[in-house]
């Protein structure tokens, strides 16, 4: 893309596996200041919701961010219309969950006239239900950074992260713990009713039972980024490129939420 912005012109994409490469290989976290989290620790959490004061910069400003994305940095705005962080912990909380809407999930009852889009200002969420649906009012557009922290379930089976529009699945990332025993994340996209070609090409399995996790996806020009536990592990090119329709995620599956954050890098 010849917009003067992408984040590959600064860094290295692909995710095609190297055999030969530890995982993280190539995305050394450590080198952007954030190394990977002690084994059952999860990583210094980033900047609360005061740290997204402004609007984003301009495409021309954009200086060429870290990936895997370490947290918010000095400068990012929040991206246009959005609710803010939704963390479980109390401190830092600007806006509360919508609710999980249509989720394939166990509808719950809104609770006030803040259900929708438009979140409620009062009260903290004590935990983040799942499923969850983030409303994302604009939509996706390049730059959009999503950074979720949950802990998986003792025994999980699966989680996914759906990105839709309407009823259509722009992005499914599903992590299978035990698919004929062995582990495996399926992406794929489901248009009109019908699921497509699922992509199994993420290189390792960086998700444990029972351990937190901090899932990242960056939205590119003509793909998703994503990083689990600040290393990179996969794209996804888009299939749906009406970004600015894509205007909910939904997680479900076997996780606690701890936070779903969008912001603007
Ligand atoms: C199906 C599964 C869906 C979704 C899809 C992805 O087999 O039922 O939930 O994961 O695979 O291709």
């Amino acid at each position: 893309m010849a917009d003067g912005f992408s984040l590959s012109d600064a860094l290295p994409s692909g995710n095609s596996p190297n055999p030969s490469a530890p995982p993280g290989q190539g995305w050394p976290a450590a080198a952007w200041g954030n190394p990977p989290p002690a084994p059952g620790a999860f990583p210094a959490y980033p900047g609360p919701p005061g740290t997204y004061p402004g609007p984003p910069a301009a495409p021309g400003a954009y200086p060429g961010a870290p990936w895997p994305y370490p947290g918010a940095p000095a400068g990012p705005g929040p991206y246009p219309g959005a609710p803010g962080a939704f963390p479980g912990a109390p401190g830092a909380f600007p806006g509360a969950p919508a609710g999980p809407g249509p989720c394939p999930a166990p509808a719950q009852p809104p609770s006030g006239p803040g259900f929708g889009p438009s979140p409620p200002q009062e009260g903290r969420a004590a935990s983040m239900k799942v499923p969850f649906e983030l409303p994302l009012q604009a939509g996706l557009m390049p730059r959009m950074l999503i950074t979720v922290t949950g802990t998986t379930n003792a025994k999980p089976n699966r989680f996914s992260l759906d990105f839709k529009r309407g009823h259509d699945i722009a992005f499914h990332f599903n992590p299978r713990f035990n698919e004929d025993n062995r582990k495996v994340i399926v992406c794929n996209s489901m248009l009109q009713n019908n699921w497509g070609k699922e992509e199994r090409t993420a290189p390792r399995f960086p998700f444990e039972a029972g351990k937190p996790f901090k899932l990242q996806i960056l939205c590119e020009v003509d793909h998703f980024k994503v990083a689990v536990n600040d290393a990179h592990l996969l794209q996804y090119n888009y299939r749906e490129k009406r970004l600015n329709e894509i205007t909910r995620l939904c997680i479900a599956g076997d996780i606690s939420l701890t936070s779903v954050m969008p912001t603007m890098i």
